[in-house]
Parts: structure tokens; sequence; C-alpha cells
């Protein structure tokens, strides 16, 4: 375990100051994270007295540890895999996208006890969207979402919630987007992955959700067609910056969007309510961030 003693004995000398708060990100394994840079840049742009730290959890400790961390200091949490779904049992208070995607990446422990839940993603997703492409509107047609984890489930429900008229969910296991579909209803349909190609026709918004393009995997190969040139290209992946996938739509001339200012602008909430104060995402922040791109 990683940056944490919860079993610190009352009345230690080593605990943390009441005015210093603490904030992490609990997961496991947590190799690496640009999370901590993300907000290490934020304390100190902002001169406060805080920390933001990686806690690895094992998860046949989870239950045993997770119920310690707002008596050590913690104003709240990150939570990554496998930790997702498992601290909805926590959780008093869930938002709306909580509720919509069945998981949490965002705990605010409250002094009264309380643990209020988000999922912000959601937010984060349409954050990044609307300040790169701000012309672009969901509802100017149809969206493809490749991809059917947890990510795909955050997106598309921010596209219906932006007043997309159909969402069109294109997974490898096709039982996986079914999966999805029932859960959204009418508006949100599966395909194929062979029929990926076909769905893209007449799209607005198109969103890589996969692993396909990250560094070390394989590239995600979508035609792009000058009649296909309207539609927003969105990457989720951040690492390279600029996949394979957005280069060819970029070289299409169809407007992008990278992965990086999802990661960036779906930490502000958590950070605004550990911490007291609302964060930029900014160009300092940007540079920070891409200097810890392995
Ligand atoms: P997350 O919660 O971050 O979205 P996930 O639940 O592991 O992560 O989902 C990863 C997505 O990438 C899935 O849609 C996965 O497809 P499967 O459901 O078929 O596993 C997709 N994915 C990963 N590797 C892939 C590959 N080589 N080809 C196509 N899709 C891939």
């Amino acid at each position: 375990m990683i940056g944490m003693d919860p079993m610190r004995p009352e009345g230690d000398d080593r605990r943390t100051p009441p005015d210093r708060r603490r904030a992490g990100v609990i997961g496991w394994p947590i190799s690496h994270s640009l999370s901590p840079r993300i907000h290490g840049f934020w304390l100190s742009r902002h001169g406060l007295d805080g920390s933001y730290e990686i806690l690895g959890i094992e998860p046949e400790r989870f239950h045993l540890v997770f119920p310690t961390l707002p008596g050590q200091g913690f104003a709240g949490v990150n939570v990554t895999i496998p930790f997702k779904e498992w601290v909805l049992d926590y959780a008093t208070r869930v938002t709306p996208a909580v509720r919509k995607t069945g998981a949490a990446n965002t705990l605010v422990f409250a002094d009264d006890g309380t643990i209020e839940a988000d999922n912000t993603d959601v937010a984060g997703f349409l954050m990044n969207v609307k300040s790169s492409a701000p012309d672009w509107s969901a509802r100017a047609g149809p969206a493809v979402v490749i991809g059917a984890g947890g990510a795909a489930r955050a997106i598309v429900w921010a596209l219906l919630g932006e007043g997309a008229p159909a969402v069109t969910v294109v997974n490898r296991t096709r039982s996986r987007a079914e999966d999805l579909c029932r859960h959204f209803g009418e508006r949100v349909r599966s395909a194929d992955w062979q029929g990926l190609d076909g769905a893209l026709d007449g799209t607005a918004t198109i969103v890589n959700t996969t692993s396909l393009g990250m560094t070390g995997q394989p590239p995600l190969e979508v035609a792009f067609t000058p009649d296909r040139r309207r539609a927003l290209v969105v990457d989720i992946v951040y690492n390279p910056l600029k996949t394979a996938f957005l280069a060819a739509a970029e070289s299409n001339g169809n407007p992008t969007v990278s992965g990086l200012g999802m990661l960036l602008h779906q930490a502000v909430p958590g950070f605004s309510a550990w911490f007291g104060v609302r964060p930029e995402v900014d160009d300092g922040l940007w540079e920070a961030v891409v200097e810890g791109l392995q």
C-alpha cells in the first residue's frame, strides 16, 4: 500500500493537522496516475495546504480501509478500478450521473459523515467537447459511440442529456453493447463491430471510448470520407495526445477533440468540493500534465 497508513492510532503525533485537507485516488493496482499531477498543480497554483495521494488498496482490504479515510483527514477521493461500483455501498447520496451509469469516480466526505458520490466523467466529457468545439451541438444529428465499457456509459448518458436524437453503440462484444442499450432505452441502439463503418453515415458526433489507439495498442481504423466531414470526432484516449484515429479524422477535415481535456475537466468538481476553490483548466495545467505522459 502506497502513501497511507489506515491503521495509524488515534492520538498519533503524525496525524494530519486539522486544516490540512487530504484527497487522493483509490484503486488497485494503481501503477501510474496523472491525477496527482493535476491536483498538485492546482494546490500549488492556489497556495493551498493540502495533498492528493495515490492510495493503492488491496481489494481484500477494501472494506477495512475505506471507512477509515474520512477519519484520516480525507475530504474525499477519486475512485478507479475495481472500486467504482464498490463505493456505492457507502454512498449516502448519489448524483443522477451515478444512478444512470452505475459507477462513481468522485466521492466527497462531508463533515456530518455523509458521503456523496458523483460520476464526473459525464460533465468532464461535455466540458471538454464544449470548450474545444464551441459550435458543436449534439442535437445536430445521431451519434456513434465506439465501445461499451464504463466510459461509454458516461458518454452515452452525456450525449442523451445534450439532446442527441439517437446514439448507436458499436462494440467488439455485441452483448455488452446490447446491455448498455437496454439500460438507456429506445434512443440508443447497438451495432456489430462489422457494422461500424455503415453506422457512421450521417452522424454529428463520433466518439472512441475503447482503448484502441492507446500507446501499445493497435489503432482504431475508421474510414473518414468527405461525406462524413461534418461529424465531430472525439477520442478519450490521451496517450498519445493525437491518436491515429484523430489524425485520420483531422486529415479528412473533421473537427476533432482529444482525450486529455476530459481527464482534466473531470477533475474539477472533486477539487472544488475538497479544497473549496474552483480551479481552471488552462494552458499551464495542460503543459504540466503533458510533461507527465510517458
Ligand atoms: P472503460 O471502463 O475504461 O470504458 P472497459 O470496461 O475495459 O474500460 O472497456 C473497454 C472498451 O474497449 C470495451 O468496449 C472493449 O470491448 P469489449 O467489450 O469487446 O471488451 C474495448 N476494447 C478493448 N480492446 C479492444 C480491441 N482490441 N478491439 C476492440 N475493442 C476493444
